[in-house]
């Protein structure tokens, strides 16, 4: 069968959480750019994000011609996705938004967004409460590669301060897709349902390629890994952990 490209783009690993997510339900060619360079995005300028994510565009669709380019990062949706429509008429791009709307869906009626400075600043009409947290997807992507003990411990610190904030709210929404990553280390301290906006996002690439979502993972994966910065470590370390999460959905604390 000749699977069609699929882009996805983040700024580090967190968009790893989108990726595995469809490529357990989907059958496509993924290609994973990490803006590894130019991470985080979250504590940036929004002219800023969208100018690199113009250049970043450019390259992949001159090399790739993909199907579609999946935005799997919060902050780059929020602050760039009708941006680049806008530049790239001709180009499909799918977004991660906060699911805070699929949390309202499922009854709850007084959510907790989680996302980055950013995010928090880019979102419109949010009916829930919010909480931007400056420094949590860098803390998360340290913690996954070099898991050392200072990593865990700021981690740890984030959880808490997240976890004062979750008294008035009955549930959590992660607007971040590196939160996703940890969504067990959280669960173990936030005893609250967890929402992400990934199942959305898998939905919208099954309608893009014509597919059913099946439950049955294709097994042989193809999956191009592109960084913006050459470190060897993180990119072995970015495999590995795709492959850890293909194999056991998020499960990597
Ligand atoms: N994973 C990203 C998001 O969903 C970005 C994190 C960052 O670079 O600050 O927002």
């Amino acid at each position: 069968m000749n699977r069609k490209n699929v882009i996805f783009i983040d700024s580090g690993i967190g968009g790893i959480s989108t990726l595995t997510r469809a490529l357990n339900e989907l059958n496509f060619k993924a290609i994973y750019f990490a803006d590894t360079a130019f991470a985080p995005y979250g504590n940036k300028r929004k002219q800023n994000i969208q100018k690199r994510l113009k250049g970043v565009v450019f390259e992949l669709v001159n090399t790739y011609h993909p199907e579609c380019i999946v935005l799997a990062c919060n902050t780059a949706t929020t602050t760039s996705i009708k941006y680049l429509r806008k530049h790239f008429p001709t180009t499909c791009f799918i977004g991660t938004e906060p699911a805070v709307r699929l949390a309202k869906m499922l009854g709850f009626s007084s959510p907790l967004l989680i996302a980055t400075v950013q995010t928090i600043r880019s979102i419109k009409n949010h009916k829930c409460q919010l909480l931007s947290m400056k420094d949590l997807a860098s803390n998360i992507e340290n913690y996954l590669i070099t898991h050392s003990f200072k990593s865990f411990y700021s981690l740890l610190k984030d959880i808490f301060k997240i976890k004062q904030a979750c008294k008035n709210s009955d549930c959590l929404v992660l607007g971040c897709t590196h939160y996703v990553l940890i969504r067990d280390l959280i669960s173990k301290y936030i005893k609250q349902p967890i929402i992400d906006g990934n199942g959305g996002v898998s939905k919208q690439i099954a309608r893009m390629l014509k597919q059913e979502s099946s439950k049955q993972t294709p097994d042989n994966h193809l999956v191009i890994f592109k960084f913006s910065s050459k470190d060897k470590v993180k990119q072995e370390k970015y495999k590995k952990i795709l492959n850890q999460i293909l194999a056991k959905p998020i499960n990597l604390c």
